[in-house]
């Protein structure tokens, strides 16, 4: 097994005008490579805040982050942007797509910003198909449906073969048979090609499929963490 994300005692205060919003009071978490795992707990107890700062879009007030092997909270913000792009693809509840590129030319971007230019067609039609998309790689977002753009946006962020990928509510703008179309996909990705995801969810359906769950309150995870016999 080996470590693709550690984090340790994370904390995270919010300054809002002279009030201090504490978001995470001293979080710890290990994912394993190949782990798919669910984040739940009541709105406002810092999922969304966590998963900002393992993806590295927020950095902590204090405690320590590392992503398959490199330390973001050590890093400087460029350095930090470039783990990200390399490590890390972000699937977000609003899907976030470019509206005037096509859902291939979508993954396009996510290869010219990953970093290493990387421009592998083969790769971008395969990871449609999977995703059951070849038949509308030229289509834009709007001339997709919901369902369609959260797979597309699915697509974007394995593009690139991340180290972990970071869901927060993939579903939550999905009716339940989109959702049930997005839910196999993540679970077709972490079986087929053991990607690490980690998701945020607030559908016990979601969080089934996971093998792991962790329960969060308040800024705290609820020990013990919940495991899940498949
Ligand atoms: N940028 C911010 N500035 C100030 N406070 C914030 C900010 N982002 C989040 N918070 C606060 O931090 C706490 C945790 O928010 P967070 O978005 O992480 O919750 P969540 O668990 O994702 O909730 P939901 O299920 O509703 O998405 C909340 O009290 C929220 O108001
Ligand atoms: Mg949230």
């Amino acid at each position: 097994m080996r470590t693709i994300l550690n984090a340790e005692k994370l904390v995270k205060t919010f300054r809002v005008g002279k009030v201090d919003v504490p978001a995470l009071r001293g979080i710890s978490l290990e994912v394993q490579e190949g782990e798919f795992l669910a984040i739940m707990g009541p709105s406002g107890c810092g999922k969304s805040t966590m998963l900002h700062l393992l993806g590295g879009l927020l950095t902590p007030t204090s405690g320590t982050i590392t992503v398959d092997g490199e330390d973001l909270t050590a890093a400087s913000d460029a350095r930090r942007t470039d783990i990200r792009r390399r490590k890390i693809g972000f699937v977000f509840q609003r899907f976030n797509l470019f509206p005037t590129l096509t859902a291939e030319g979508n993954l396009r971007l996510a290869e010219k910003i990953h970093g290493n230019g990387a421009d592998d067609p083969t790769r971008r039609r395969e990871v449609l198909k999977m995703l059951r998309l070849e038949d509308k790689m030229h289509h834009k977002p709007l001339e997709l449906s919901g369902g369609e753009q959260q797979r597309v946006a699915l697509a974007r962020a394995v593009v690139t073969r991340p180290a972990i990928v970071l869901a927060d509510e993939p579903t939550g703008n999905l009716d339940s048979e989109n959702s049930e179309i997005v839910l196999n996909m993540f679970q077709e990705l972490n079986y087929r090609f053991n990607q690490t995801i980690v998701m945020i969810t607030h559908n016990p359906e979601a969080a089934a499929m996971c093998r792991r769950i962790v329960q969060m309150r308040d800024g705290h995870i609820v020990e013990p963490a919940l495991s899940v016999q498949m």
